[in-house]
């Protein structure tokens, strides 16, 4: 039987990216996102499920998963990419800027992975553990100027994941973070444009010589929804091509 997942943020970046290739793995995905964007290319694909949701906001997450639990018995994973990024120094940020950013990268995931539970839990166990995985970031590892509130809701989201791991896996849900380093997408081109005057700029190319295709993350993505990972919960893995890994002076 085809195996069901959420994907918040879906219609988008990473989030789009992991759609397509669950889909192509014959997964059954539901899409949670503000609006479809480029995922209406898929709205008459089989096995694509769009429901239009506000990851910050309780009433609308618990409205997405009623819809879902009307067409789906059981969740096999949870993947939780939407996020909002706001540049700006710490003395500049709005209170509006703060909010959306603590709304969506860390109430959000809270919110979804809490309404998720009862549908991941259905027939999985410790043995056949079913599967959360975060979107963090390397931001929230090594903060950065300009980005200080984004890499704080993202180091906070961390810690959100180490504390659901441990709580969950007895109830048969594991649970993992991707840290990544600077991904081409819709988030870092609306960045470079972005004149606020906080000094943030991007990281540059990763030692590797570039910054990170969404295939990228999405690859290790599915490694954490593989049987390859069953033993591995709680991790937060920086996907960033060893940025963070040592100071390099450009
Ligand atoms: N792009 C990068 O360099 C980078 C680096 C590290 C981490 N990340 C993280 O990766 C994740 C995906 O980012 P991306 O780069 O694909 O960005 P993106 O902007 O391409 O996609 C983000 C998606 O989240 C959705 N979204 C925003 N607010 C929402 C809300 N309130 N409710 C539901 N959906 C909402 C957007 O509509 C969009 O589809 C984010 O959590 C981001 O913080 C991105």
């Amino acid at each position: 039987m085809s195996k069901t997942a959420v994907v918040t943020g879906g219609a988008s970046g990473i989030g789009r990216c992991t759609v397509e290739k669950l889909m192509t793995d014959g997964w059954t995905v539901w899409v949670l996102d503000l609006s479809e964007g480029k995922a209406e290319e898929s709205a008459d694909a089989p096995r694509y499920r769009f429901q239009r949701c506000d990851v910050g906001n309780a009433e609308s997450v618990k409205a997405a998963f009623d819809e879902i639990k009307r067409h789906s018995e059981k969740l096999d994973a949870m993947i939780c990419s939407a996020g909002v990024i706001r540049t700006g120094s710490l003395e500049q940020h709005t209170l509006e800027q703060v909010d959306a950013m603590i709304g969506v990268n860390l109430k959000g995931p809270w919110l979804c992975v809490r309404e998720a539970l009862p549908l991941l839990r259905k027939d999985s166990s410790v043995t056949d553990p079913s599967r959360v995985v975060i979107v963090g970031s390397i931001g929230g590892i090594r903060p950065k100027v300009g980005t200080g509130f984004y890499g704080a809701t993202k180091a906070a989201v961390h810690v959100l994941t180490g504390v659901l791991a441990a709580e969950l896996a007895p109830t048969g849900v594991i649970v993992n973070a991707v840290a990544p380093g600077t991904v081409a997408t819709p988030m870092i081109e609306s960045v470079q444009t972005s004149q606020d005057g906080s000094g943030y700029k991007l990281s540059g190319d990763s030692p590797l010589g570039r910054i990170a295709q969404p295939e990228d993350i999405v690859d290790v993505i599915m490694f954490f929804l593989s049987d390859a990972s069953r033993f591995v919960n709680g991790t937060i893995l920086p996907v960033d091509g060893g940025t963070r890994a040592a100071f390099i002076k450009k």
